[in-house]
């Protein structure tokens, strides 16, 4: 008789976001005439730039061609893109990465959750807390053992003590909620490691391009040595605004190996037997703006996503309600304490029904998120300094 895969009655209903939008529509239900300022918001809000646009008028024209048509992708992606991620992405920055170690894909997040095919179910992987949820709940799928990490440190001293042993450590940095970003030297030690104690890291530098702190690192490939441990996932979703049209890449290096085996040609075997390509449109509208070097159209936009993320940084700062640790921008994300320390979801409604605020309550970011909350920079500039003039008094 079939039975269903009973992982999937263990990870927790994606109650998070549904429960803001519900609650959103009831106070706007209840409430006609409130002006209601969303600060939750995860997700790109200006309209895509004209390179962008440009490539994939350019991709429609090839393909209504016969000379330029072109069927299937390679699983992995064009050549034609991949040639411009080493040359602008990596080798600007000293790195070398072949065209074999790119896989473009249209999701960072069906990357990161897809790549766990490739090993045993029931492995231990570390996950820092908070963080962005889908990395718990892709490991819930498969089987695995998670253990939860607030400080790199801590955690690489129980692994050096045999208190803990682990085969995969996620790295968000910049982290998605609190904006934190991993430092060079706390990587060298976490490299090293994993060398020693064989265990892969799951580096995710989906907002790198956010990063506005000198001497940070981007790629952790910056690292001696990362490429013999280290997988690292790329989106254009938030740098591009390409969340409506998708796309991304991953870079398994070709030398790392795990029980004899090259584990570049076992996610490449994933690839070719689950997947038919990213979309030539969707590669063609990036593959624009590298070829005409039109990053100052990408960065015109997260430089005003920054903006309105560093007046809300600004604005909780003189509230005392910044951890000290925090000094820069590096997301388009503001991590709080929330005032009197109350709970996360009493904020919420706090927020909501006093200011006609929304935001996001810390707790749906892991048991650590609990007496925090995010605000986020994608909203306009004027209802952002609108929502900290009606918050002055919190
Ligand atoms: C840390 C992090 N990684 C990955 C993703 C997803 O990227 P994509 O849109 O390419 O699936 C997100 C989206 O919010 C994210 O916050």
């Amino acid at each position: 008789m079939i039975k269903i895969n009973n992982n999937y009655l263990n990870i927790k209903d994606n109650y998070l976001f549904a429960k803001i939008a519900e609650e959103k529509r009831n106070y706007v239900k209840n409430n006609k005439n409130a002006d209601l300022i969303d600060l939750s918001i995860g997700d790109v809000t200006l309209p895509l730039t004209p390179s962008i646009c440009n490539g994939t008028i350019n991709a429609i024209t090839n393909l209504s061609n016969k000379d330029t048509f072109t069927g299937y992708p390679p699983s992995s992606g064009h050549d034609f893109l991949k040639e411009e991620i080493i040359l602008k992405d990596y080798e600007k920055n000293n790195i070398n990465i072949n065209k074999n170690e790119i896989f473009i894909s249209d999701s960072s997040k069906s990357d990161i959750s897809n790549v766990l095919d490739i090993f045993n179910s029931g492995i231990t992987v570390a996950v820092q807390d908070p963080v962005y949820p889908a990395y718990v709940d892709s490991n819930i799928l498969r089987g695995n053992n998670i253990v939860y990490y607030e400080d790199i440190l801590n955690l690489s001293h129980d692994i050096e003590n045999n208190k803990l042993s682990i085969d995969i450590l996620y790295i968000c940095s910049p982290n998605n909620p609190t904006g934190k970003v991993v430092s060079r030297e706390n990587l060298e030690i976490i490299i090293k490691l994993a060398k020693q104690y064989n265990f892969l890291i799951f580096f995710d530098g989906a907002y790198e391009a956010f990063i506005t702190q000198k001497n940070t690192i981007h790629s952790i490939y910056e690292i001696n040595g990362a490429k013999d441990v280290a997988i690292e996932f790329r989106s254009f979703s938030k740098t591009a605004g390409y969340t409506p049209v998708r796309l991304s890449y991953t870079i398994v290096p070709d030398k790392i190996i795990i029980n004899n085996t090259y584990i570049n040609a076992l996610f490449k075997r994933l690839k070719d037997t689950k997947y038919n390509g990213p979309s030539y449109i969707s590669e063609y509208g990036i593959y624009n703006l590298y070829k005409e070097n039109k990053f100052d159209e990408i960065y015109n936009n997260i430089g005003y996503y920054l903006e309105n993320t560093k007046l809300l940084l600004d604005f909780f700062k003189s509230k005392n309600l910044i951890d000290k640790t925090i000094t820069d921008v590096n997301s388009p994300y503001v991590w709080i304490n929330t005032p009197n320390n109350i709970k996360s979801w009493d904020f919420f409604y706090e927020l909501l029904n006093n200011y006609s605020i929304v935001g996001t309550p810390g707790i749906g970011f892991g048991k650590n998120g609990e007496y925090h909350f995010r605000f986020t920079g994608f909203n306009t500039k004027e209802n952002t300094l609108k929502a900290i003039e009606r918050m002055k008094n919190i």
